[in-house]
Protein backbone atom coordinates (compact mmCIF):
# COMPACT_ATOMS: atom_id res chain seq x y z
CA UNK A 1 0.00 0.00 0.00
CA UNK A 2 1.39 3.60 -1.00
CA UNK A 3 0.05 7.14 -0.11
CA UNK A 4 -0.41 7.91 -4.04
CA UNK A 5 -3.91 7.96 -4.62
CA UNK A 6 -6.36 10.01 -6.76
CA UNK A 7 -8.52 12.42 -5.10
CA UNK A 8 -11.02 14.64 -7.09
CA UNK A 9 -9.55 13.76 -10.08
CA UNK A 10 -6.01 14.37 -9.27
CA UNK A 11 -3.20 11.90 -7.81
CA UNK A 12 -1.83 13.13 -4.30
CA UNK A 13 0.98 12.33 -2.77
CA UNK A 14 -0.38 11.82 0.92
CA UNK A 15 -2.06 14.83 0.75
CA UNK A 16 -0.12 17.18 -1.77
CA UNK A 17 -1.55 17.85 -5.06
CA UNK A 18 1.66 16.40 -7.51
CA UNK A 19 0.45 19.52 -10.28
CA UNK A 20 1.17 21.99 -7.00
CA UNK A 21 4.67 20.27 -6.82
CA UNK A 22 5.26 20.48 -10.59
CA UNK A 23 4.36 23.87 -10.53
CA UNK A 24 6.09 24.98 -7.56
CA UNK A 25 9.52 23.16 -8.95
CA UNK A 26 9.15 22.17 -12.66
CA UNK A 27 9.65 19.05 -13.84
CA UNK A 28 10.88 16.06 -13.44
CA UNK A 29 11.31 15.14 -10.36
CA UNK A 30 11.08 12.54 -7.40
CA UNK A 31 8.46 12.61 -4.96
CA UNK A 32 8.51 10.34 -1.60
CA UNK A 33 5.62 9.77 0.84
CA UNK A 34 6.74 9.70 4.26
CA UNK A 35 4.07 7.98 5.28
CA UNK A 36 4.97 4.60 2.83
CA UNK A 37 8.41 4.70 4.10
CA UNK A 38 7.63 4.64 7.95
CA UNK A 39 4.69 2.48 6.89
CA UNK A 40 6.69 -0.03 5.32
CA UNK A 41 9.10 0.18 8.02
CA UNK A 42 6.90 -0.63 10.79
CA UNK A 43 4.86 -3.50 8.50
CA UNK A 44 8.80 -5.36 8.18
CA UNK A 45 9.64 -4.33 11.90
CA UNK A 46 6.16 -5.64 13.23
CA UNK A 47 6.60 -9.10 11.21
CA UNK A 48 9.91 -9.63 13.09
CA UNK A 49 8.04 -9.53 16.02
CA UNK A 50 9.59 -12.78 17.97
CA UNK A 51 12.65 -12.94 17.42
CA UNK A 52 15.95 -10.50 19.07
CA UNK A 53 15.74 -8.07 15.49
CA UNK A 54 17.49 -5.10 14.17
CA UNK A 55 15.81 -3.81 11.26
CA UNK A 56 19.05 -1.88 9.28
CA UNK A 57 17.38 -0.24 6.17
CA UNK A 58 20.12 -0.97 3.21
CA UNK A 59 20.45 2.63 2.53
CA UNK A 60 21.36 1.89 -1.17
CA UNK A 61 17.95 1.79 -2.00
CA UNK A 62 17.53 5.44 -1.44
CA UNK A 63 20.35 7.34 0.33
CA UNK A 64 18.28 10.30 0.53
CA UNK A 65 19.57 11.96 3.97
CA UNK A 66 15.91 12.87 4.51
CA UNK A 67 14.43 9.08 3.99
CA UNK A 68 17.33 7.79 5.86
CA UNK A 69 16.38 10.46 8.84
CA UNK A 70 12.40 9.04 8.37
CA UNK A 71 13.52 5.74 9.14
CA UNK A 72 16.16 6.64 11.77
CA UNK A 73 13.52 8.20 13.84
CA UNK A 74 11.39 5.21 14.01
CA UNK A 75 14.19 3.08 15.28
CA UNK A 76 15.67 1.60 11.79
CA UNK A 77 19.48 1.37 11.42
CA UNK A 78 21.61 1.41 8.36
CA UNK A 79 23.52 -1.21 5.89
CA UNK A 80 26.06 0.84 4.02
CA UNK A 81 28.36 -0.39 1.22
CA UNK A 82 30.83 2.65 1.20
CA UNK A 83 32.04 5.29 3.25
CA UNK A 84 30.39 7.82 1.63
CA UNK A 85 26.43 5.92 2.29
CA UNK A 86 28.13 5.77 5.79
CA UNK A 87 28.47 9.46 6.41
CA UNK A 88 24.86 9.72 5.24
CA UNK A 89 23.33 7.83 7.75
CA UNK A 90 25.81 9.23 10.26
CA UNK A 91 23.99 12.74 9.26
CA UNK A 92 20.72 11.56 9.36
CA UNK A 93 20.83 10.45 12.54
CA UNK A 94 21.93 6.95 12.44
CA UNK A 95 23.89 6.02 15.20
CA UNK A 96 26.98 3.99 14.19
CA UNK A 97 26.19 1.90 16.65
CA UNK A 98 23.41 0.87 14.15
CA UNK A 99 25.50 0.94 10.70
CA UNK A 100 26.36 -2.65 9.48
CA UNK A 101 29.14 -2.05 6.28
CA UNK A 102 28.85 -4.39 3.54
CA UNK A 103 30.50 -4.53 0.55
CA UNK A 104 33.10 -6.62 -2.01
CA UNK A 105 35.81 -4.15 -2.56
CA UNK A 106 35.60 -1.87 0.71
CA UNK A 107 39.35 0.10 0.73
CA UNK A 108 41.62 0.44 3.70
CA UNK A 109 40.93 4.18 3.84
CA UNK A 110 37.19 3.36 4.41
CA UNK A 111 37.82 0.12 6.78
CA UNK A 112 39.67 2.69 8.43
CA UNK A 113 36.64 5.55 8.34
CA UNK A 114 34.30 2.52 9.79
CA UNK A 115 36.75 1.26 12.31
CA UNK A 116 37.35 5.25 13.45
CA UNK A 117 33.27 5.75 13.28
CA UNK A 118 32.90 2.67 15.89
CA UNK A 119 29.86 0.93 13.26
CA UNK A 120 28.41 -2.18 14.77
CA UNK A 121 29.84 -4.63 12.85
CA UNK A 122 31.85 -4.66 9.10
CA UNK A 123 30.63 -7.58 7.05
CA UNK A 124 33.74 -9.04 5.02
CA UNK A 125 33.43 -10.48 1.74
CA UNK A 126 36.96 -12.67 1.32
CA UNK A 127 39.74 -13.47 3.03
CA UNK A 128 42.27 -11.05 1.51
CA UNK A 129 39.76 -8.22 2.87
CA UNK A 130 40.24 -10.16 6.47
CA UNK A 131 44.42 -9.35 6.08
CA UNK A 132 43.67 -5.70 5.48
CA UNK A 133 41.25 -5.11 7.60
CA UNK A 134 43.17 -6.46 10.35
CA UNK A 135 46.14 -4.54 9.34
CA UNK A 136 43.76 -1.31 9.35
CA UNK A 137 42.63 -2.01 12.51
CA UNK A 138 45.85 -2.62 14.25
CA UNK A 139 47.29 0.21 12.73
CA UNK A 140 44.08 2.30 14.12
CA UNK A 141 44.59 0.48 17.55
CA UNK A 142 41.20 -0.51 17.26
CA UNK A 143 39.09 -3.79 17.12
CA UNK A 144 36.77 -4.71 14.67
CA UNK A 145 34.08 -6.46 14.81
CA UNK A 146 33.16 -8.72 12.24
CA UNK A 147 31.09 -11.00 10.60
CA UNK A 148 32.45 -13.34 7.68
CA UNK A 149 29.85 -12.67 4.57
CA UNK A 150 28.98 -16.21 3.16
CA UNK A 151 28.19 -17.15 -0.66
CA UNK A 152 25.69 -20.31 0.28
CA UNK A 153 25.75 -21.57 -3.37
CA UNK A 154 21.84 -20.87 -3.33
CA UNK A 155 20.12 -19.51 -6.62
CA UNK A 156 17.74 -16.95 -5.90
CA UNK A 157 15.36 -16.99 -8.61
CA UNK A 158 15.93 -12.89 -9.76
CA UNK A 159 17.10 -11.32 -12.15
CA UNK A 160 20.96 -12.22 -13.05
CA UNK A 161 22.13 -9.12 -12.58
CA UNK A 162 20.95 -8.65 -9.18
CA UNK A 163 21.61 -12.23 -7.87
CA UNK A 164 24.49 -12.72 -5.45
CA UNK A 165 24.40 -15.69 -3.93
CA UNK A 166 25.55 -18.19 -6.62
CA UNK A 167 29.44 -19.40 -6.46
CA UNK A 168 29.92 -17.47 -9.52
CA UNK A 169 28.69 -14.47 -8.32
CA UNK A 170 31.60 -12.55 -6.58
CA UNK A 171 30.03 -11.72 -3.18
CA UNK A 172 31.33 -13.54 -0.04
CA UNK A 173 33.34 -16.02 1.00
CA UNK A 174 32.84 -19.35 -1.00
CA UNK A 175 31.10 -22.04 1.07
CA UNK A 176 33.98 -24.18 1.30
CA UNK A 177 36.29 -22.31 2.12
CA UNK A 178 34.63 -20.38 5.13
CA UNK A 179 35.66 -22.46 8.06
CA UNK A 180 39.26 -21.92 7.27
CA UNK A 181 38.37 -18.05 6.80
CA UNK A 182 36.58 -17.89 10.80
CA UNK A 183 39.70 -20.11 12.15
CA UNK A 184 42.45 -17.32 10.42
CA UNK A 185 39.95 -14.31 11.66
CA UNK A 186 40.14 -15.82 15.09
CA UNK A 187 43.91 -15.79 14.87
CA UNK A 188 43.97 -12.39 13.31
CA UNK A 189 45.22 -9.39 15.74
CA UNK A 190 42.70 -6.13 15.53
CA UNK A 191 39.37 -8.60 15.01
CA UNK A 192 36.79 -9.77 16.66
CA UNK A 193 34.47 -12.23 15.37
CA UNK A 194 30.27 -11.42 16.13
CA UNK A 195 28.80 -13.40 13.25
CA UNK A 196 27.65 -14.68 9.99
CA UNK A 197 26.25 -12.51 7.34
CA UNK A 198 24.39 -13.80 4.07
CA UNK A 199 22.29 -11.53 1.03
CA UNK A 200 21.31 -13.83 -1.80
CA UNK A 201 19.57 -11.35 -4.36
CA UNK A 202 17.15 -8.50 -4.74
CA UNK A 203 13.59 -8.42 -5.81
CA UNK A 204 12.86 -12.08 -4.33
CA UNK A 205 9.68 -13.49 -4.75
CA UNK A 206 9.86 -16.94 -3.40
CA UNK A 207 10.63 -18.17 0.24
CA UNK A 208 12.66 -20.96 -1.10
CA UNK A 209 16.20 -19.91 -1.80
CA UNK A 210 15.80 -17.67 1.32
CA UNK A 211 14.95 -21.34 3.15
CA UNK A 212 17.74 -23.05 1.21
CA UNK A 213 20.48 -20.49 2.00
CA UNK A 214 19.40 -19.57 6.17
CA UNK A 215 19.09 -23.22 6.88
CA UNK A 216 22.71 -23.79 5.23
CA UNK A 217 23.93 -20.75 7.64
CA UNK A 218 22.14 -22.18 10.71
CA UNK A 219 24.32 -25.73 10.20
CA UNK A 220 27.09 -23.76 9.59
CA UNK A 221 26.60 -21.85 13.17
CA UNK A 222 26.36 -24.97 15.06
CA UNK A 223 29.61 -25.83 13.15
CA UNK A 224 31.31 -22.74 14.27
CA UNK A 225 30.28 -22.61 17.48
CA UNK A 226 31.48 -26.07 17.92
CA UNK A 227 34.93 -25.17 16.35
CA UNK A 228 35.00 -22.62 19.79
CA UNK A 229 33.44 -18.95 17.61
CA UNK A 230 31.62 -16.89 19.28
CA UNK A 231 28.56 -16.36 16.90
CA UNK A 232 26.11 -13.72 18.26
CA UNK A 233 25.07 -12.20 15.30
CA UNK A 234 22.90 -13.72 12.11
CA UNK A 235 23.00 -10.96 9.20
CA UNK A 236 20.29 -12.50 6.81
CA UNK A 237 20.63 -9.48 4.80
CA UNK A 238 17.73 -8.06 2.24
CA UNK A 239 15.96 -8.97 -1.09
CA UNK A 240 12.27 -9.37 -0.47
CA UNK A 241 10.69 -8.45 -3.75
CA UNK A 242 7.79 -6.01 -4.20
CA UNK A 243 4.84 -5.69 -6.88
CA UNK A 244 6.01 -3.70 -9.62
CA UNK A 245 3.51 -5.55 -12.15
CA UNK A 246 1.24 -8.56 -11.46
CA UNK A 247 4.25 -9.93 -8.92
CA UNK A 248 2.75 -11.57 -5.75
CA UNK A 249 6.36 -11.44 -3.50
CA UNK A 250 5.83 -12.94 0.12
CA UNK A 251 4.61 -11.24 2.60
CA UNK A 252 6.61 -9.30 5.84
CA UNK A 253 4.81 -11.72 8.09
CA UNK A 254 5.37 -15.47 5.32
CA UNK A 255 9.14 -13.85 5.46
CA UNK A 256 9.13 -13.26 9.21
CA UNK A 257 7.52 -16.87 9.79
CA UNK A 258 10.13 -18.63 7.54
CA UNK A 259 13.12 -17.17 9.25
CA UNK A 260 11.58 -17.90 12.66
CA UNK A 261 10.65 -21.23 11.51
CA UNK A 262 14.69 -21.68 10.54
CA UNK A 263 16.41 -19.34 12.58
CA UNK A 264 14.57 -18.47 15.51
CA UNK A 265 16.39 -21.41 18.28
CA UNK A 266 19.91 -19.94 17.33
CA UNK A 267 19.66 -17.82 20.31
CA UNK A 268 21.47 -14.66 18.20
CA UNK A 269 20.32 -11.28 17.50
CA UNK A 270 18.88 -11.36 13.66
CA UNK A 271 19.81 -8.64 11.50
CA UNK A 272 17.98 -7.50 8.25
CA UNK A 273 19.06 -5.33 5.76
CA UNK A 274 15.79 -4.48 3.61
CA UNK A 275 15.64 -1.99 0.96
CA UNK A 276 13.54 -1.94 -1.88
CA UNK A 277 10.61 -3.28 0.35
CA UNK A 278 10.83 0.06 2.41
CA UNK A 279 11.53 2.47 -0.18
CA UNK A 280 10.07 1.28 -3.56
CA UNK A 281 6.43 1.91 -3.63
CA UNK A 282 7.14 4.98 -1.22
CA UNK A 283 8.59 6.73 -4.68
CA UNK A 284 7.33 7.99 -7.77
CA UNK A 285 8.65 10.23 -10.60
CA UNK A 286 6.81 12.42 -12.35
CA UNK A 287 7.34 13.67 -15.90
CA UNK A 288 5.85 15.98 -18.29
CA UNK A 289 4.87 15.24 -21.89
CA UNK A 290 7.20 16.86 -24.03
CA UNK A 291 5.75 15.90 -27.25
CA UNK A 292 3.50 13.41 -28.95
CA UNK A 293 4.82 11.58 -32.14
CA UNK A 294 2.66 9.46 -33.81
CA UNK A 295 5.54 6.70 -35.85
CA UNK A 296 4.48 4.90 -38.71
CA UNK A 297 4.70 1.41 -36.19
CA UNK A 298 4.12 2.78 -32.88
CA UNK A 299 2.84 6.35 -31.11
CA UNK A 300 5.82 7.68 -28.95
CA UNK A 301 5.04 10.01 -26.00
CA UNK A 302 8.47 11.78 -25.28
CA UNK A 303 8.73 13.00 -21.36
CA UNK A 304 11.45 14.96 -19.70
CA UNK A 305 12.45 12.20 -17.52
CA UNK A 306 14.95 9.78 -18.96
CA UNK A 307 16.81 7.02 -18.67
CA UNK A 308 19.37 9.04 -16.89
CA UNK A 309 16.74 9.91 -14.61
CA UNK A 310 15.38 6.06 -14.74
CA UNK A 311 17.45 3.49 -15.28
CA UNK A 312 16.46 0.58 -14.08
CA UNK A 313 13.97 -0.20 -17.11
CA UNK A 314 16.58 0.57 -19.40
CA UNK A 315 19.70 -2.01 -17.79
CA UNK A 316 17.32 -4.75 -16.28
CA UNK A 317 14.31 -4.21 -18.50
CA UNK A 318 11.94 -3.57 -15.05
CA UNK A 319 8.27 -2.94 -15.57
CA UNK A 320 7.43 0.34 -13.67
CA UNK A 321 3.71 1.09 -13.75
CA UNK A 322 2.77 4.79 -15.71
CA UNK A 323 -0.35 6.21 -14.80
CA UNK A 324 -1.48 10.35 -15.84
CA UNK A 325 -1.59 12.81 -12.77
CA UNK A 326 -5.01 13.67 -14.14
CA UNK A 327 -7.31 10.96 -13.48
CA UNK A 328 -8.61 9.85 -17.14
CA UNK A 329 -12.04 10.03 -17.36
CA UNK A 330 -14.12 6.76 -17.07
CA UNK A 331 -14.97 5.88 -20.63
CA UNK A 332 -12.04 7.72 -21.90
CA UNK A 333 -10.39 5.93 -24.97
CA UNK A 334 -6.71 4.28 -24.56
CA UNK A 335 -4.52 3.50 -26.76
CA UNK A 336 -0.70 1.85 -27.17
CA UNK A 337 1.64 4.23 -26.59
CA UNK A 338 5.42 4.05 -25.96
CA UNK A 339 6.81 6.22 -22.62
CA UNK A 340 10.51 7.76 -24.00
CA UNK A 341 13.03 9.98 -22.88
CA UNK A 342 14.85 12.41 -25.12
CA UNK A 343 17.93 10.64 -25.00
CA UNK A 344 19.62 9.86 -27.82
CA UNK A 345 19.64 5.63 -27.56
CA UNK A 346 17.15 3.25 -28.55
CA UNK A 347 17.00 2.09 -24.62
CA UNK A 348 15.60 5.09 -23.53
CA UNK A 349 12.20 4.06 -22.59
CA UNK A 350 10.05 3.29 -19.82
CA UNK A 351 9.30 0.26 -21.12
CA UNK A 352 7.45 -1.85 -24.09
CA UNK A 353 4.21 -0.26 -25.31
CA UNK A 354 1.23 0.60 -22.95
CA UNK A 355 -2.38 1.34 -23.25
CA UNK A 356 -2.29 4.33 -22.16
CA UNK A 357 -5.47 7.56 -22.18
CA UNK A 358 -4.96 9.72 -24.60
CA UNK A 359 -2.36 12.09 -23.97
CA UNK A 360 -1.16 15.62 -24.97
CA UNK A 361 1.62 17.78 -24.68
CA UNK A 362 2.35 19.31 -21.42
CA UNK A 363 0.83 16.52 -19.38
CA UNK A 364 1.89 14.69 -16.61
CA UNK A 365 2.72 11.77 -15.91
CA UNK A 366 3.49 9.65 -12.95
CA UNK A 367 6.17 6.63 -13.11
CA UNK A 368 5.40 4.57 -10.30
CA UNK A 369 7.32 2.20 -7.65
CA UNK A 370 10.21 4.70 -8.48
CA UNK A 371 11.09 4.77 -4.73
CA UNK A 372 14.33 2.80 -5.10
CA UNK A 373 17.17 1.94 -6.93
CA UNK A 374 15.99 5.45 -9.22
CA UNK A 375 17.67 8.53 -7.98
CA UNK A 376 20.33 6.72 -6.51
CA UNK A 377 21.79 5.19 -9.75
CA UNK A 378 20.63 8.45 -11.93
CA UNK A 379 23.47 9.84 -14.07
CA UNK A 380 23.61 13.14 -16.13
CA UNK A 381 24.21 11.58 -19.51
CA UNK A 382 23.54 13.98 -22.31
CA UNK A 383 24.16 16.85 -19.87
CA UNK A 384 20.60 16.18 -18.34
CA UNK A 385 21.81 17.39 -14.87
CA UNK A 386 20.23 15.48 -11.54
CA UNK A 387 16.41 15.82 -10.80
CA UNK A 388 15.11 17.41 -7.41
CA UNK A 389 13.59 14.98 -4.88
CA UNK A 390 10.85 15.80 -2.83
CA UNK A 391 9.56 14.45 0.45
CA UNK A 392 5.45 15.01 1.61
CA UNK A 393 4.54 14.34 4.85
CA UNK A 394 0.60 14.95 5.14
CA UNK A 395 -0.36 18.59 3.98
CA UNK A 396 3.40 19.97 3.44
CA UNK A 397 6.45 19.07 0.86
CA UNK A 398 9.82 20.27 1.48
CA UNK A 399 12.36 20.14 -1.70
CA UNK A 400 14.83 17.19 0.17
CA UNK A 401 17.47 17.83 -2.69
CA UNK A 402 17.89 20.70 -5.51
CA UNK A 403 18.00 20.52 -8.93
CA UNK A 404 21.55 20.88 -10.08
CA UNK A 405 22.07 23.21 -12.57
CA UNK A 406 24.13 23.03 -15.96
CA UNK A 407 25.66 25.89 -14.18
CA UNK A 408 26.75 23.87 -11.05
CA UNK A 409 28.01 21.23 -13.96
CA UNK A 410 29.83 23.50 -15.78
CA UNK A 411 31.45 24.88 -12.60
CA UNK A 412 33.32 21.12 -11.75
CA UNK A 413 35.16 21.24 -15.24
CA UNK A 414 38.31 23.17 -16.65
CA UNK A 415 40.14 23.85 -20.02
CA UNK A 416 43.72 22.48 -19.42
CA UNK A 417 46.58 25.35 -19.99
CA UNK A 418 47.25 24.35 -23.53
CA UNK A 419 43.60 24.75 -24.51
CA UNK A 420 43.09 28.03 -22.89
CA UNK A 421 43.06 30.97 -24.99
CA UNK A 422 47.15 32.60 -25.58
N1 LIG B 1 22.13 -6.01 1.56
C1 LIG B 1 23.07 -6.17 0.62
C2 LIG B 1 24.39 -6.71 1.00
C3 LIG B 1 22.79 -5.83 -0.72
O1 LIG B 1 23.71 -6.00 -1.66
C4 LIG B 1 21.51 -5.32 -1.04
C5 LIG B 1 21.18 -4.94 -2.41
C6 LIG B 1 20.56 -5.15 -0.02
C7 LIG B 1 20.90 -5.53 1.28
C8 LIG B 1 19.19 -4.59 -0.26
O2 LIG B 1 18.45 -5.40 -1.11
P1 LIG B 1 16.91 -5.06 -1.36
O3 LIG B 1 16.17 -5.32 -0.07
O4 LIG B 1 16.81 -3.64 -1.75
O5 LIG B 1 16.51 -5.98 -2.44
N2 LIG B 1 19.72 -1.79 -8.60
C9 LIG B 1 18.98 -3.03 -8.53
C10 LIG B 1 19.01 -3.66 -7.16
C11 LIG B 1 20.41 -3.90 -6.63
C12 LIG B 1 20.45 -4.51 -5.26
C13 LIG B 1 21.85 -4.52 -4.72
N3 LIG B 1 21.99 -5.03 -3.40
C14 LIG B 1 17.55 -2.77 -9.01
O6 LIG B 1 17.23 -1.65 -9.36
O7 LIG B 1 16.76 -3.70 -9.07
Amino acid sequence: MDHFQYRSGEMVAEAVPLTRIADDIGTPFYCYSAATLERHYQVFTDAMTGLDACVCYAVKANSNIAVIATLARLGAGADVVSAGEMRRALVAGVPASNILFSGVGKTADELAQALKAGVLQINVESAPELETLSGVAESLGLEAKVAIRVNPDVDALTHEKIATGKSENKFGVDWGEVPGVYARAADLPGIRITGVAVHIGSQILDLEPYRQAYGKVVDLVGRLRAEGHAIEHLDLGGGLGIPYEEEQPPSPEEYGAMVREVVGDLDCKVFFEPGRLIAGNAGILVTRVVRVKEGTSRSFVIVDAAMNDLVRPTLYNAHHAIVPVLEAPDGVQHAEAEVVGPICETGDTFGKPRMLPKTAEGDLLAIRTAGAYGAVMASAYNTRPLIPEVLVSGEEYAVIRDRITVDDMLSRESLPGWLEDG
